[in-house]
C-alpha cells in the first residue's frame, strides 16, 4: 500500500539548469526550471557561471515550485537533491540548500543520483504515459550522457552500456558549432534534417565492440568532409545544409539504434524506455516507435518536461527513497562522479 501522503520537494542543480519539483506520491504538483541562458554566449556550460546563476535561482524556483503546488513549507515530508554526477560547483549550491532547508523544517533528507532519475523518471504518474514493468532497458541520452541501463527494480539497475568520449547530445552540439550553428545546435539540426535527404552524404560508423558508444570519431569526420567541401564550394553549407543536417542525425540514429537493438538481443528485454534531452529528437523517435510494429519491442518516452534535466525526475526517487526510509544526515558530500 502507498503512504498516501507523501510531499516530496525535489532540487535538482548539477549542470545549468536550476530545478525545484513538488511531489504528491508519483504525482507531479509543479515542477519548475529556470534555464540558465548566460551559457549560450560561450557555446556550451560555463562551470563558475552555472554555479553563481544556481545561487541566485535556488530561492525564487522552490518559492515558485511551492507556491505552483499550492502547499506550505510545513507539509513536506522530505527534501531529495541531486547529490551526483555533475559540476562540483553546481551540485554544491543544490545540497548546500537542501541541507539547511531539511534542517529548518525537521524533515529527511533524500540524496538522489541523477542517472538513476532520468531511468526512473518513466515511473511519474501523468495521464496518458504508459510505466514499463520490470525488467527494461535505459536509454538515457543527453548532452551529459549516453548509457543503456539495463533496470531490473526501482534500484537495481546497471550500466551496459555507455560513451567511451562523447555524450551523444555532444555529437550533435559539436557538429552544429562545426555548421555554424548556434549552441544548443541539437534541436536546429532536427529541424533542419527533416527537410533534408537522409542519405546525402556519408559518414562512416565507429566501430566499437559491445554495447559501447564513441561519437568522436563522427564529429572529426564531420569537420573533415566539410573543410574539403569548402575548398570548392565556399557557400557549401547554406546550400546544403538541410541534407548535411539530414545525414548527420540519420548516422547517429543509426548508431544508436544498432547499439539498442543488440542490448535486446543480448538481454531478451523487448521493453525500452528513452530519457534524456536527445530523446526530443523526432527522428529517434520515429525509429524507436517503428521498432514496435517491426520487432513487437514496447517503448516508452516520457514527457517532454520529464526528460531533459528537471526536477520532477529527482523528486519520484526521493518518493520511492522515502517510501524506503532511505535518508542521509547532514553530512552526505556532493560528488561530480557518483558509483552506479
Ligand atoms: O537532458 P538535457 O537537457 O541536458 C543534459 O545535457 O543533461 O540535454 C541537452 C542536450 C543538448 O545536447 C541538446 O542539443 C540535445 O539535448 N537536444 C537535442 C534535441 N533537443 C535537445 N538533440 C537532438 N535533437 C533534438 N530535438
Ligand atoms: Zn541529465
Amino acid at each position: 500500500m502507498q503512504n498516501p501522503e507523501v510531499f516530496i520537494l525535489a532540487i535538482e542543480s548539477s549542470c545549468d539548469d536550476t530545478a525545484a519539483a513538488v511531489l504528491h506520491n508519483d504525482k507531479v504538483l509543479a515542477n519548475v526550471v529556470a534555464n540558465q541562458l548566460i551559457h549560450n554566449q560561450y557555446g556550451g556550460v560555463v562551470p563558475e557561471l552555472a554555479s553563481r546563476a544556481h545561487q541566485q535561482n535556488i530561492v525564487p524556483v522552490v518559492d515558485a515550485a511551492l507556491r505552483k503546488a499550492n502547499i506550505q513549507k510545513e507539509q513536506l515530508s522530505a527534501i531529495a537533491f541531486t547529490q551526483g554526477p555533475g559540476l562540483m560547483g553546481s551540485l554544491l549550491v543544490g545540497g548546500s540548500f537542501s541541507k539547511s532547508m531539511s534542517a529548518a523544517l525537521e524533515i529527511p533528507l533524500i540524496a538522489v543520483n541523477h542517472m538513476h532519475a532520468h531511468v526512473l523518471a518513466h515511473f511519474i504518474d501523468e495521464d496518458g504515459f504508459d510505466k514499463p514493468s520490470f525488467p527494461f532497458l535505459a536509454l538515457t541520452i543527453s548532452g551529459g550522457h549516453t548509457q543503456i541501463i539495463r533496470v531490473d527494480s526501482f534500484f537495481d539497475m546497471t550500466i551496459i552500456g555507455e560513451t567511451t568520449d562523447d555524450a551523444v547530445g555532444e555529437a550533435f552540439d559539436k557538429s552544429a558549432k562545426i555548421l555554424r550553428l548556434p549552441y544548443p545546435g541539437g534541436p536546429l539540426i532536427d529541424k533542419y534534417a527533416q527537410l533534408g535527404n537522409p542519405k546525402a552524404f556519408a559518414f562512416t560508423k565507429p566501430k566499437v565492440a559491445g554495447l559501447d558508444f564513441s561519437f568522436s570519431g563522427l564529429k572529426t569526420a564531420i569537420l573533415y568532409f566539410i573543410q574539403k567541401q569548402k575548398l570548392q564550394n565556399p557557400d557549401f553549407i547554406t546550400e546544403n545544409l538541410n541534407d548535411i543536417c539530414a545525414s548527420i542525425q540519420h548516422t547517429i540514429i543509426e548508431i544508436l539504434m544498432d547499439k539498442i537493438k543488440l542490448a535486446v538481443k543480448e538481454t531478451g528485454i523487448k521493453q525500452v524506455a528513452i530519457g534524456g534531452g536527445v530523446s526530443a529528437n523526432s527522428g529517434i523517435r520515429a525509429a524507436l516507435k517503428a521498432t514496435e510494429a517491426r520487432y513487437g519491442w514496447k517503448t516508452f518516452i516520457p514527457k517532454f518536461e520529464y526528460t531533459t534535466d528537471n526536477a520532477a525526475m529527482i523528486g519520484i526517487v526521493g518518493y520511492q527513497k522515502f517510501l524506503n526510509q532511505h535518508f542521509e544526515t547532514a553530512s552526505v558530500v556532493s560528488k561530480a562522479r557518483i558509483q552506479f
